[in-house]
Order: structure tokens, then sequence, then C-alpha cells
């Protein structure tokens, strides 16, 4: 064993499976402290909104895999139409071969997208969706001519991913990539514009910079990792009008706010925007495998639309437009069609209001806000994130809180009495404690 075991406590109660045992002196985990962090979870099975362990206890999932699962887990719809597809072809590659839940996926996407967000760029992950869309807001500026426009503005609090471009655009300051500085490409942060002065000094600064400036990026209305900070969609609406004004593009990440998450489809929907290229991933194969895209308007992509072969976007994942995962994406869009997800979030927004309610009279709460599927409690300091993440496991939920906030998105499909017992379970264990 490479670390010390006995430094450790178990976050549940049961036995260490013999798998675990084994394993763990093997394993790299994310973003954790391997000397000091708990043992993992030991998941086994996932039935309906619940992860299964390995002793039979039953912990009902408050984050949907990252905001991934979002008709649960298992959906038969889903288990089917992937199944047929293992057994048809369950990979080729993309270059120069094509394929039909690939092309179905793409066509589907574009009739859901707002506007004329019609070219797909399948990749394997958020993080790669997001380092190709920086990719084409660069090379959209080369290939018409236009030379210097390689930085980006971001904003405070944002998170965009954990490669080397994605990182270069997250919070440079608060954000989990402080460490990188040097490494990373410099680029612009401003705070997300809520004021008339802060809009006008967004406007300034965009008029100012232009010419350096590839484009601006931001996850629409929620930031997530970051802080799970919202603002309005009137933020976004302007923040539309300033880029058209200062001819910069607009990149919405939608990768953790696409698929329902915020009410809508898109997050953008609700500020009726258009971004110039969309990035989406998580939910998109709803919890079943990773794959992502970057969708680009038919202006980004006519710059790339030439004679010239180095006019071309050098990209190409490859495992990209994997044939599974587009037919898990393809299957979860017909559950978006035949079941009424986006009115079961309306439904959420209301239970995770009223649930978290309780929570804003706790001692240390600042605030408690919920928008759409995601609800959130933040306090003024939380210590001890692992003692508070075991006490929500051994009430029956799986959270994991970080920085200063416990938060929650769970999947769309969570009944009411589900609901009900996350947020209680939140309220009981953040009382039990005081402040955090
Ligand atoms: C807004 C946003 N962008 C990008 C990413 C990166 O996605 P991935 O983890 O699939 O690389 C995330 C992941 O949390 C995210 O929330």
């Amino acid at each position: 064993m490479t670390n010390d075991q006995s430094a450790v406590t178990q976050l549940h109660s049961g036995e260490t499976p013999e798998w675990q045992q084994a394993g763990v002196s093997h394993i790299w985990s994310p973003y954790t402290q391997m000397k000091t962090a708990p043992l993992p979870i030991p998941v086994v099975r996932t039935e309906g909104v619940c992860l299964v362990l390995e002793d039979g206890t039953r912990l009902i999932d408050g984050m949907a895999s990252w905001w991934t699962a979002c008709h649960g887990y298992n959906h038969p719809h889903i288990v089917d139409k992937v199944t047929e597809q293992l057994h048809r072809m369950p990979h080729v590659m993309f270059g120069g071969v094509h394929h039909e839940p690939a092309l179905r996926l793409a066509t589907r996407l574009t009739k859901l997208l707002p506007g004329d967000l019609n070219r797909v760029f399948f990749c394997d992950s958020g993080s790669v969706a997001v380092e190709v869309a920086l990719k084409m807001a660069v090379q959209f500026w080369l290939n018409q001519g236009v030379r210097g426009r390689s930085k980006f503005l971001s904003f405070r609090h944002a998170y965009h991913g954990d490669t080397v471009g994605a990182m270069s655009v997250c919070d440079p300051v608060n954000g989990m990539h402080a460490h990188f500085k040097g490494f990373l490409l410099e680029q612009f942060t401003h705070g997300v514009p809520h004021t008339e002065q802060e809009f006008h000094a967004l406007e300034r600064f965009l008029g100012e910079r232009r010419d350096e400036l590839a484009g601006v990026i931001i996850e629409p209305l929620i930031q997530g990792a970051g802080g799970m900070k919202f603002h309005p969609p009137e933020s976004l609406s302007r923040l539309r009008q300033l880029c058209d004004r200062c001819d910069v593009l607009l990149i919405a990440d939608e990768i953790a706010t696409g698929f329902g998450r915020t009410g809508t489809m898109f997050a953008c929907e609700q500020a009726s925007i258009v971004p110039d290229v969309m990035c989406v991933g998580k939910a998109l194969t709803a919890g079943t495998m990773s794959i992502a895209a970057t969708i680009a308007t038919d202006r980004v992509f006519n710059a790339f639309w030439s004679d010239d072969p180095g006019g071309a976007l050098m990209h190409g994942p490859t495992y990209m437009a994997n044939p599974l995962a587009c037919a898990a994406a393809n299957a979860s869009l017909d559950l978006f069609e035949s079941e009424p997800r986006l009115a079961r979030v309306a439904e959420i927004e209301k239970g995770l209001a009223k649930g978290l309610e309780p929570c804003r009279a706790l001692a240390g709460v600042v605030d408690v806000r919920t928008k759409g599927a995601v609800g959130v409690v933040q306090v003024a300091e939380l210590h001890h994130l692992e003692r508070l993440r075991a006490a929500l496991v051994a009430e029956g939920v799986w959270l994991r809180p970080f920085s200063d906030i416990v938060y929650m998105t769970p999947p769309l499909t969570i009944s009411d009495r589900e609901l009900d017992a996350l947020c209680s379970a939140v309220h009981r264990v953040m009382n039990r404690w005081g402040t955090w």
C-alpha cells in the first residue's frame, strides 16, 4: 500500500469490498488529496435515482453523477438502444466515415438548438468541446485574414474544464487551476455584468481590446463548479448585444446547463439569444457515456468553407462521434420528446425552493437559491468537507459539497418523496452541525 489506510476514515460504515482493498493503492482519484481523503464509496449498481452500495445501502444521488443522469439511471429505453448499437457497431472512426447514429444526432441537435447553430463537431468530453470552441474562434478570424485575435474574455467564478485551453478561461484567482499561473495562456477576466455601470465597463473593454479578442466565453445563467453563481437572462442578452456591437464571438458553454437543467432545454433560450458557438456535454448521453459537441452557427462554419486545405479545422479525437454514445444521446432525446421532463423541472424547482427554505434560518447560512433543477445552500465558511459528506451519506443521500456550498443537481426524474428526503437530509445535517 502506498497510502496510509489508517489515516483515512470510510465514508460509509459498510465493509470494504475485496476489489476496493486491492485496487485502492493503484487508483488516483479526481480533485483529491490521496493521503488524507477517506476511501471513496464502493458503488456496485445504479437504480432509478439511487446509487446502490456493496452492502445494499441505497443513496439518493443528489448530483445525477455530475449533472449527467437526467433521466435517472438505467432507463430501459436508453439501455435497449445502446445494447442494439453495441451489437451492430460499437465504434468506427469518424475520419472519412459517417454513420447513422451521429448524423441523426447532429440533425436532431440542430433542430433543438436556437437559431442557426447548424454545424455539430463531436468530441469526447466537455473540456475538449471547450478546446474545440476556442480553436474554432481563433481560426475563425485567421481564416478571414485577421491576425492577432487570439485571446478570450471569461468571467470571475467561471469553470470550463480541466484541459489547458479550458483551464485558461476558468477564474484565474478563485478557480481550481490557480496553481498553474505561468503555464496557462493569459486571458482577460471580468465579473458577469449586472448593473449599467458594469455593462458600460465591459463594453468599453471589448471596444478597446477587440483587436486582440477572438471571443467571450460564458456559462449561461449558472456558473457551476466555480461556486454555483446565478445571473439573470438579461445579463446574457445584453452580453450578446455587446458582443455584436464590438464584433466579438460569443461562446456559450452549456455543458452543465444544457438538456433541461435550468428549466428550458438550453439556458440560452431564456435570454432569447443565439451564441456563435455552443458547447454541450454531460447530460447529452444522459449519464451513459462520455461524448460532447461543439456547435457552430453558419457564420462561423462559413469562415472554414473554402478551397484551401489549410483553412480546415484541425481537430479529430479518436473516439469522436462514438456510435454507442450517439445511440445513448438519441435515446435520451427520444425521452425528452416522449416524457414530460421540462414540466418536471418546473416542479423540482418549486420542491427545491420549499425543501431548502428552512436552511435559510440556520446558523452560518448566507444564501439559499434555486434555478431549475439546481438547489444551492451557501454558508459563510465550510470546514470539514469530508465529515459533512459522510454525514450526508449517513442520512442516505449522495452530495459533494465544495467551497462554501452544499448543492443539488438531482436527476430530472426524481420523485417528490425522494426530493423531500434529499432536502430534509441537507437540513438535518446542516442543522446538527451548526456552522460548518
Ligand atoms: C460548464 C462546464 N464546462 C466544461 C466542463 C468540463 O467537462 P468535462 O468534465 O466533461 O471535461 C464542465 C464540467 O464540470 C462544466 O461544468
